[in-house]
């Protein structure tokens, strides 16, 4: 609307009119949030949700029926702080209205309903700008989008009206997001997810505060305006669903880097392409990439453990708004003081539009704040990029070939036994794999031992308690790997090692690996480190065999009975992490290994496991002995 109310040859006035606009509409979010949750919290939420309705859906009408600048410009100002009481009053509705262990689900869903209808939004203003072209002529252009914006206030404020319960209980006031930012973080790291999640933010709200005259410069319109925020919006979208999902072996720091730098890049050609499809294409791409860097980045600060905690995601939150708001202010302003220039390329010109310019200058701040966050995060220093990448594009994590040459090599103690173990993921079976191959094995006359990890002895059973009770917090990572190798110490000292010097068979459901995956891949510590604590506390005892189980994460869990204890409730990507590790070791070393797909039926399962275990039992009978009873008939059982 304010671009049409400017003129159509100053384009420099253009660019800071629909910059002003975005301005004006964020800075109530920056500067009032408090204040509407002070508000929401004391005035009756009913009211307050169909005041702001109706206040909303009558602003809304009169900006094409009043049709001056100046009163769209307060409009959008006046809208957008009682756009901040309703979603106050409405988030605080919520929380009053379900239990508390539903809250941060719910916030959840909130976010969702809030950030989730922009790409419709985006594609219905696309539409309606082309409805409106051919049927009303140039002038009534945002007219339309206008009179539906207002249909949708007052379908609201027919909701609140008819809904019956909209509580009244208080709730604490939503945090100042400037007061956010001067506090800072709380955690070192958070700060360089924090430069990180600004270049990110820059990157988007750079397009958005120019769309609209840049698609104009292109040829593309309001339509075409629509279409690029739609691009936007939908990438985003993508791109915060892809962010911990995507490879996942790799160093979510590094990966937060990458998203940044990658979203610089895909301005520059957005800014340098005088093409509207080519910038449709690049702000989605662009979006993805942002999208992704905000996921990886809320998870990167959120401390699993301390999920109350909504401090550093609150911050983080709260770069992003100001950055945007930098955006809006700067690249508007840059746009419009650069203007357009002509170069004269031989037998073409390029035409350099202010709009370019100023997209040109945020790419170049974004790529700077990604490259200096990527050094600042890098948590795998001196592990060269690419094969790193190569590696996790491949489902594995990379090892670089010194570092394998330079690993402990655990001294290898061959006693009289034999040293199994079972390995993999939750609900992958391996305590039913490593009983029936016992009982295989009892059948054929051998001593076995069966045990397992964590808890096999005394003092083990406490360490498990303590280690999977959900009602264990705040346990660090380091003392939860020690925890698990202090076990592990007492198991090989009670049970394992004298069971081996017996001549034993011992087969264990878990041991050294579920530690490298759990503690080392799976909570993002040093392999190397974990592998090294654990060839001290078992001294240097390797299985002759390990057999792990793979199974995809999600379908090992389902096969668990419920309630989840503390490990099993990690989230998704943390037993995805754990399962990539799994995997990455058996691979490092397929003769000590067999690996097997745990969904195949367990009559095949155990048949190929016996293969394995006979190929490296001892012969049970000593050498000589057969022929002196050749001549009596076998007895086999099977
Ligand atoms: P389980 O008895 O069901 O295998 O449970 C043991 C849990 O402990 C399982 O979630 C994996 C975890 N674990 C580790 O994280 N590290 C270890 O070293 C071991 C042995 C188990």
């Amino acid at each position: 609307m304010v671009a049409m109310l400017t003129r159509e040859d100053d384009v420099s006035a253009r660019a800071q009119a629909v910059g002003g606009t975005l301005v004006l509409m964020l800075l109530p979010v920056v500067l009032l949030a408090p204040l509407a949750g002070l508000l929401a919290a004391r005035v009756d939420r009913r009211l307050m949700l169909m005041v702001a309705d109706v206040l909303r859906l009558v602003i809304v009408v009169t900006v094409p029926l009043v049709g001056v600048l100046a009163w769209t410009l307060a409009a959008a100002f006046l809208v957008s702080c009682l756009s901040l009481l309703w979603v106050a009053a409405a988030r605080a509705s919520l929380a009053a209205l379900l239990p508390e262990e539903e809250s941060p689900r719910a916030a959840r869903t909130a976010t969702r309903v809030i950030y989730g209808p922009a790409p419709v939004a985006a594609v219905l203003f696309a539409i309606l700008a082309l409805i409106a072209d051919g049927t009303l002529g140039r002038d009534s252009r945002a007219d339309l989008a206008l009179y539906v914006t207002a249909g949708v206030f007052l379908v609201s404020t027919a909701a609140i009206a008819i809904s019956r319960e909209i509580p009244a209980v208080g709730m604490p006031a939503a945090p100042a997001p400037l007061k956010l930012l001067f506090q800072g973080p709380g955690t070192a790291a958070a700060r360089g997810v924090g430069l990180a999640i600004a270049g990110a933010s820059l990157t988007a709200g750079a397009v958005i505060s120019v769309a609209r005259v840049h698609t104009g410069d292109l040829g593309g319109g309001d339509a075409g305006y629509g279409t690029v925020l739609a691009g936007l919006a939908f990438g985003l979208g993508f791109g915060v669903f892809l962010g911990p999902r995507a490879l996942v072996p790799f160093s979510r720091r590094r990966l937060l880097g990458l998203a940044v730098i990658a979203a610089a890049l895909a301005l520059v050609v957005l800014a340098l392409v005088q093409n509207l499809v080519v910038v449709v294409f690049m702000t989605a791409f662009l979006g993805v990439f942002a999208g992704a860097a905000w996921s990886t980045a809320k998870a990167a600060v959120t401390d699993p453990d301390a999920q109350d905690d909504a401090r550093p995601a609150a911050y983080l939150r709260a770069v992003a708004l100001v950055a945007a708001l930098v955006a809006f202010i700067a690249v508007p302003l840059i746009a419009g003081a650069l203007g357009s220039n002509r170069l004269d390329l031989g037998d073409s010109v390029y035409d350099f539009t202010g709009s370019s310019a100023g997209l040109l200058i945020a790419a170049v701040v974004t790529l700077i704040a990604g490259l200096l966050a990527y050094r600042r995060l890098d948590d795998r220093r001196g592990i060269p990029l690419v094969p790193d990448l190569r590696a996790a594009l491949h489902g594995e994590i990379y090892t670089p070939p010194e570092q394998v040459a330079a690993a402990p090599q655990q001294p290898v103690h061959r006693e009289r036994g034999v040293f199994i173990a079972f390995e993999g993921g939750e609900g992958a079976g391996k305590t039913t794999q490593a009983r029936l191959a016992a009982i295989w094995l009892r059948d054929h006359g051998y001593d076995v031992v069966t045990t397992h990890e964590p808890g096999a002895t005394k003092i083990g059973m406490r360490l498990r308690a303590m280690l999977l009770d959900r009602d264990t917090t705040g346990l660090s990572d380091r003392a939860e790997t020690l925890l698990y190798a202090a076990d592990r110490a007492d198991h090989i000292a009670n049970v394992i090692r004298p069971a081996m010097e017996r001549g034993a068979i011992v087969v264990t459901d878990r041991y050294v690996d579920s530690s490298l995956a759990y503690q080392g891949f799976g909570r993002e510590q040093a392999v190397e480190d974990i592998a090294r604590v654990n060839a001290w506390a078992t001294g240097g005892l390797v299985p002759d065999l390990t057999v792990l189980l793979e199974i995809p994460p999600e379908a090992g869990l389902r096969r668990l009975p419920a309630p989840a204890d503390r490990i099993e409730s990690e989230p998704q990507d943390f037993h995805e992490r754990v399962r990539a590790g799994f995997r990455a070791l058996a691979e490092a070393d397929p003769d000590r290994y067999l690996i097997l797909d745990a969904s195949r039926p367990q009559t095949e399962l155990s048949r190929e496991i016996q293969y394995r275990i006979h190929e490296i039992l001892p012969d049970p009978v000593p050498a000589g002995t057969e022929d002196a009873t050749s001549t009596f008939p076998a007895i086999r059982d099977f």
